[in-house]
């Protein structure tokens, strides 16, 4: 089974096909997305091995010139290092404007990926080929790319919309369960922000997607692809609308700050974000006690966290949330759920009662 949607942008509009057994088709499928046939493969150290022969093979059989190149794996190689590499590397094989870059991973790769893409001769084409729960849900979707700087992560970047998202969730069978249950978290989130049938999907099968099993994998990747892309479609820059992905995030960040990056998986933060928004949300009286519970159900079932560390303390999480919103410059927003499926954003909390929140949950 494959499902194939669109993301509407007029000119830069582009398929997300998901589906099974897609890596060995790249070539193919790629053929009609570009414009000439040099392509470089971007990956990582760790998944190489596994995954770049098939890709490689595949456009090779379909004519392309292919080159590859490889970061090492993780969060600090998103970094101007890297970057510079490769932009070392697209000058080295010669790729020109017609020339497209694949970006083959994780989110990491796919947003280093895109960054390099976005500035190489003023913008070549890219394709993302997520291979992680986190990247095929989430971050191949929509554009954003970026690369971190040591004052703070995806502080360069740019909006650059790929030519293609070929999602394989047959590569999820080499990810760690733990890695499963921490990308899940943003399809979680997208039920509840905006499709309660996704959210009521997931509490149904939860114990196939946790097997991996394949139909109900693409049903579920298609359905977070298709909310993130029509999201997308209405708010590009994220001017307001694509703020309400950011639901548990504000919460989930500060964790994520204070605990420097190594601790918690990023869907594990944003779990415990969310629990602590829905809170929020509760105390305000604009958010039900079963509401609340359902969510909280889902996430334990999922086994993913639902309290801050006994280590650290609540005045810890507020001052990381209050100096994030210094550095942009603005006033702390958050994305409050009224019910399972719809949100708000509210930029006018009382400080006491986000402290309040957060300190019931520890
Ligand atoms: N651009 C966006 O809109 C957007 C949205 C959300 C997150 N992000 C970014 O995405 C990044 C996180 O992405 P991630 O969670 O995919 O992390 P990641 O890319 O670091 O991948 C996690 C680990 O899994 C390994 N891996 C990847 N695919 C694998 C596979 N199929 N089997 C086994 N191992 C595999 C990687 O080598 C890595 O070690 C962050 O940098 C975040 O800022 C971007
Ligand atoms: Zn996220």
């Amino acid at each position: 089974m494959t499902k194939t949607l669109r993301v509407e942008l007029g000119e830069d509009s582009y398929p997300i096909i998901v589906g099974g057994a897609l890596l060995d088709r790249v070539g193919e499928l790629l053929t009609s997305h570009t414009q000439s046939k040099k392509v470089l493969i971007l990956s990582d150290s760790l998944i190489k091995a596994q995954y770049t022969p098939a890709v490689h093979q595949s456009l090779e059989n379909a004519g392309f010139d292919v080159c590859t190149i490889e970061a090492p794996a993780g969060e600090t190689n998103k970094s101007l290092a890297q970057f510079s590499r490769i932009q070392d590397s697209l000058i080295a094989h010669q790729l020109d404007r017609s020339s497209t870059l694949i970006a083959l991973g994780g989110g990491v790769i796919g947003d280093l990926g895109g960054f390099a893409a976005a500035v190489y001769m003023r913008g070549i084409s890219y394709v993302q080929i997520p291979t992680t729960l986190q990247a095929q849900v989430d971050a191949s979707v929509g554009g954003k790319t970026a690369i971190n700087h040591p004052k703070g992560k995806n502080l360069i970047g740019a909006f650059h919309q790929p030519k293609l998202v070929l999602i394989d969730v047959d590569t999820l069978k080499t990810l760690p369960q733990r890695d499963i249950r921490s990308g899940l978290i943003e399809v979680i989130k997208m039920g509840v922000i905006r499709d309660e049938p996704l959210f009521e999907m997931v509490e149904e099968n939860l114990a196939a997607i946790l097997n991996l099993e394949d139909t109900t994998l693409i049903e579920m990747i298609a359905s977070a692809c298709a909310n993130k892309a029509e999201i997308v479609a209405e708010d590009e820059k994220e001017s307001r609308l694509r703020m309400v992905l950011n639901y548990g995030h504000t919460f989930g960040h500060a964790l994520e700050a204070v605990t420097h990056y190594n601790r918690y998986r990023h869907g594990e933060a944003v779990s415990i974000g969310m629990n602590c928004a829905a809170r929020l949300a509760v105390n305000l009286g604009m958010f039900s006690e079963p509401d609340f519970h359902r969510q909280r159900t889902l996430l334990n079932r999922a086994k993913l966290p639902l309290i801050f560390p006994p280590d650290l303390t609540p005045e810890v999480i507020c001052d990381a949330m209050y100096l994030d919103k210094k550095v942009l410059g603005g006033k702390l927003r958050l994305i409050l759920p009224t019910r399972i499926g719809e949100v708000v954003i509210r930029n006018d909390v009382d400080d006491q009662d986000v402290l309040e929140a957060i300190s019931q949950c520890f």
